[in-house]
């Protein structure tokens, strides 16, 4: 272990500190910067976010033929009725505002015949999702949002800062505590209120459709701070990522199937007829079971997904993002059958929420996939989640308002004092534990999972464990710690539902409904174990 010192410096004092740059961070920063100052605080660059890949679209009741009640109905049928009703009408009630206003503010959603296009996607029931430049939706909302942001006066940006722990004083989150990548000075940044949208943690396991930032930070520190994490076994995983053997997944969207596109086995056979009366339109979780069982079947790495049938024109309109990027892989959709395999895509569970955004951490709001606020229950409705950044980004926002400075400028020196100041340490070989970790969790406890197969995880990640304790200061090296942490979240969540619902599959308790399913896995981190020196501080 190499050691060495930083002093923490303290400041810019900001109302607001907004975690991430995601749609539900913009959208919450830009509601506070009606209320005060805001700092947005980014690891790397405030366009890496998860948003900014999403492809398929926006869900939201806008079309003719639609009804928020259908979308609805639709959100907790795909939810296997574990969501919350009251998040779930949030969502699909304040979702058409919210497109509306963004639309208002220059989003660019497609059109046919001068209207809105609305496709279909897996277990709605109407057309329903908006998209835009054909599959490229996050990009166009994240240039809007990221347009707009620039515009407000009150908001000031953190990028490349990565944030190592929330400052929690008597009880109250007032801040953060960041890293500056470049130069590894520490800060202190004072707060009113915290928002947390870091996204989710898809990089946990060795397949995800996540990019390399989705580490889980938020809800690594949210725990470590004593907020409770609720549902952490609901791991979503898309059907159809794009399988290389070489190569990172890529998504390939639902709205693939959504305009006609089949799955058909390594002989060919289209198969989904018999897993679910929708086929390819299956609910999420099913679909990529069913594919998990083919490839199992014919022990296979990947099946097929097939829309030559669509016609090239059309597909290279339609999909010009995931048509350039396979035949970058030498895969001319319009000719050939794509193979694919499911990767881990969202997390239903998360710091756990209110419908408006309250943690149990005073101070501590959250909105967008890092929360649990329940409106995805245990199967997230395709397309539901910009929808969702946006409506519980501005829920969130909201909130964080009622919340007053806990402490101020003359606590400072206190406070810093009793900070962790070194020494300094360093992970032996943070990309080594990270990639064994994420080998371990795709193993163990992915798609298809064991009491034994959890058992056996829970053991290896209490072996590395002891690597992760103590005073990491890189970006690196913290997210490896973060990922650990959450790593052992979903594993003991998983190993405590005994029943198998909606993404949660459990080969030795198969059955859906046994006793007492309709209810919630909550972890929170012992109080002597919690990062937090200042927990008992009182401010005077
Ligand atoms: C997709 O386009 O299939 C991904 C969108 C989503 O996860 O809802």
């Amino acid at each position: 272990m190499k050691k060495s010192t930083t002093p923490y410096l303290w400041g810019p004092e900001a109302d607001f500190l907004v975690i991430g740059s995601g749609i539900a961070g913009l959208r919450a920063a830009i509601e506070l910067s009606q209320h005060g100052h805001v700092l947005i605080i980014t690891k790397g660059s405030r366009r890496q976010s998860n948003s900014m890949y999403a492809q398929g679209g926006v869900a939201v009741a806008l079309s003719e033929e639609d009804d928020v009640n259908l979308h609805f109905e639709d959100t907790i049928k795909a939810g296997h009725q574990l969501g919350r009703e009251d998040a779930a009408r949030a969502l699909v009630e304040e979702g058409p505002s919210r497109i509306q206003e963004l639309i208002a503010w220059g989003t660019q959603f497609d059109k046919v015949d001068g209207k809105y296009a609305f496709a279909k996607e897996g277990a709605h029931s109407r057309d329903r999702v908006l998209r835009a430049q054909g599959d490229a939706t996050g990009h166009e909302m994240i240039r809007v949002l990221l347009e707009r942001a620039r515009t407000q006066k009150n908001i000031q940006w953190f990028d490349h800062h990565f944030t190592m722990d929330l400052l929690v004083v008597d009880g109250h989150c007032c801040g953060a505590i960041v890293v500056n990548e470049a130069t590894g000075h520490l800060q202190v940044l004072p707060a009113r209120a915290v928002i947390m949208t870091t996204g989710g943690a898809g990089q946990v396991y060795a397949r995800t459709t996540n990019p390399p930032n989705a580490t889980g930070d938020g809800f690594a520190m949210a725990y470590r701070a004593g907020a409770i994490l609720e549902d952490m076994e609901f791991v979503q995983f898309h059907p159809t990522s794009l399988y290389l053997q070489s190569s990172p997944p890529f998504l390939l969207s639902e709205a693939m199937r959504g305009e006609g596109g089949l799955l058909r086995n390594r002989k060919g056979e289209l198969f989904m007829l018999g897993y679910h009366p929708a086929a390819e339109l299956a609910p999420r979780d099913i679909v990529a079971r069913a594919i998990w069982s083919e490839m199992s079947a014919s022990r296979s790495r990947h099946v097929y997904l097939d829309v030559t049938h669509l016609g090239s024109a059309f597909i290279k309109k339609r999909f010009p993002t995931i048509y350039q990027t396979c035949l970058r892989a030498d895969i001319d959709i319009t000719e050939e059958w794509i193979p694919v395999s499911p990767s881990a895509h969202y997390f239903m569970g998360g710091i756990k929420a209110g419908i408006d955004g309250q943690t149990t951490l005073p101070g501590l709001l959250v909105a967008g996939e890092a929360a649990c606020n329940g409106v995805h229950g245990a199967n997230r409705l395709a397309s539901n989640s910009l929808l969702e950044g946006l409506v519980f980004g501005v829920r969130a926002a909201k909130s964080a308002t009622t919340f007053s400075p806990t402490i101020s400028p003359k606590d400072s020196q206190r406070i810093v004092s009793q900070l962790d100041s070194g020494p300094r340490q360093s992970l032996e070989d943070a990309e080594k534990l990270r990639n064994s970790l994420r080998r371990l969790m795709w193993a163990q406890v992915g798609l298809v999972r064991t009491g034994d197969s959890l058992i056996r995880a829970l053991a290896k990640i209490s072996a590395w464990e002891p690597q992760v304790e103590g005073f990491f200061q890189t970006r690196s090296d913290l997210e490896v710690k973060n990922m650990l942490q959450v790593a052992r979240c979903i594993t003991e969540a998983a190993l405590w539902r005994e029943n198998s619902l909606g993404a949660h599959y459990r080969e030795d308790f198969p059955g859906t409904k046994g006793s007492a399913w309709k209810v919630h896995s909550q972890i929170q981190c012992p109080e002597s174990d919690r990062r937090q020196p200042l927990q008992h501080l009182k401010i005077v």
